[in-house]
């Protein structure tokens, strides 16, 4: 099965609305249908900007795709400060990040919250991506597979087989986010080849091979071709760079630099 790749452009807390509009119009400019062809692109915005961002891909009918940074585990209700799936879903949104790092730290986001949530955005028909990775400690301590995926496991704690098909999984090392220091290809590749073992032990073979692998952590124009060469590595997922839209969309056209 051929997996399409999802660049995906992780603004973090930059871009105000008026912003958003004029990069997501730099991006509609520069990305070519023979850009859409060959990956998926998505721009998850802050919640602020997603109705100016859905209304400029709407009218332009742009094949630019869209999502939140996260979401609630409930539907609605006295949760200050929260964004459901639901109106996710109601903005036209087709993805959801789930379990960043910057979450899992800050926002003290742990592995069964990320299993409610991901219960959540499925149940609203949301393609969610469940983020995992090791801290710097772990990697110099050589353990840093089995320690991702047994975040992995928790993060998908009462998926169903059917439902894990249509999960995106985001490998992204917390000492490489940021941080300039991009994981070279081959230590993506162990940690993704793992995970996808890891899906096959624990869906099936058919479901391992259908569900895209993410890498993501100081991914940039230059790094992007190398990374995207790998077997197990299905596509990127970018917060710096993702701002530049020239950047970026050097990043979706990775494939030009393969050749
Ligand atoms: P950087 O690309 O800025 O390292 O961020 C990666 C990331 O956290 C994407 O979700």
């Amino acid at each position: 099965m051929t997996r399409k790749p999802l660049i995906a452009g992780n603004w973090k807390m930059n871009l105000n609305h008026l912003e958003a509009i004029a990069h997501v119009q730099r991006l509609a400019f520069s990305l070519k249908d023979a850009d859409f062809d060959a990956v998926e692109v998505a721009v998850f915005p802050p919640f602020t900007d997603i109705r100016s961002v859905q209304t400029l891909i709407d009218a332009d009918k742009l094949k630019i795709r869209y999502g939140g940074q996260d979401c609630a585990e409930t539907d609605s209700g006295a949760y200050t400060g929260q964004i459901s799936a639901a109106f996710l879903t109601k903005l036209g949104c087709s993805f959801v990040i789930l379990g960043h790092s910057e979450r899992r730290l800050l926002n003290n986001e742990s592995s069964a919250d990320v299993a409610l949530k991901l219960k959540s955005a499925i149940k609203h028909k949301l393609l969610p991506i469940v983020c995992v990775g090791e801290s710097l400690d772990i990697r110099k301590s050589g353990n840093h597979v089995a320690v991702t995926v047994a975040q992995l496991k928790e993060s998908l704690a009462g998926i169903t087989k059917y439902d894990m098909g249509n999960v995106i999984v985001a490998y992204e090392p917390v000492w490489a986010i940021g941080t300039g220091e991009v994981a070279i290809p081959e230590d993506a590749e162990e940690m993704c080849g793992a995970i996808r073992n890891f899906l096959a032990d624990e869906y099936g073979d058919a479901v391992a091979d259908k569900v895209r692998i993410l890498y993501g952590g100081s991914v940039k124009s230059g790094t992007a071709p190398g990374l995207m060469a790998m077997p197990n590595v299905d596509g990127a997922l970018v917060g710096g760079a993702s701002i530049d839209p020239d950047e970026f969309v050097a990043i979706c056209r990775y494939r030009l630099a393969l050749v």
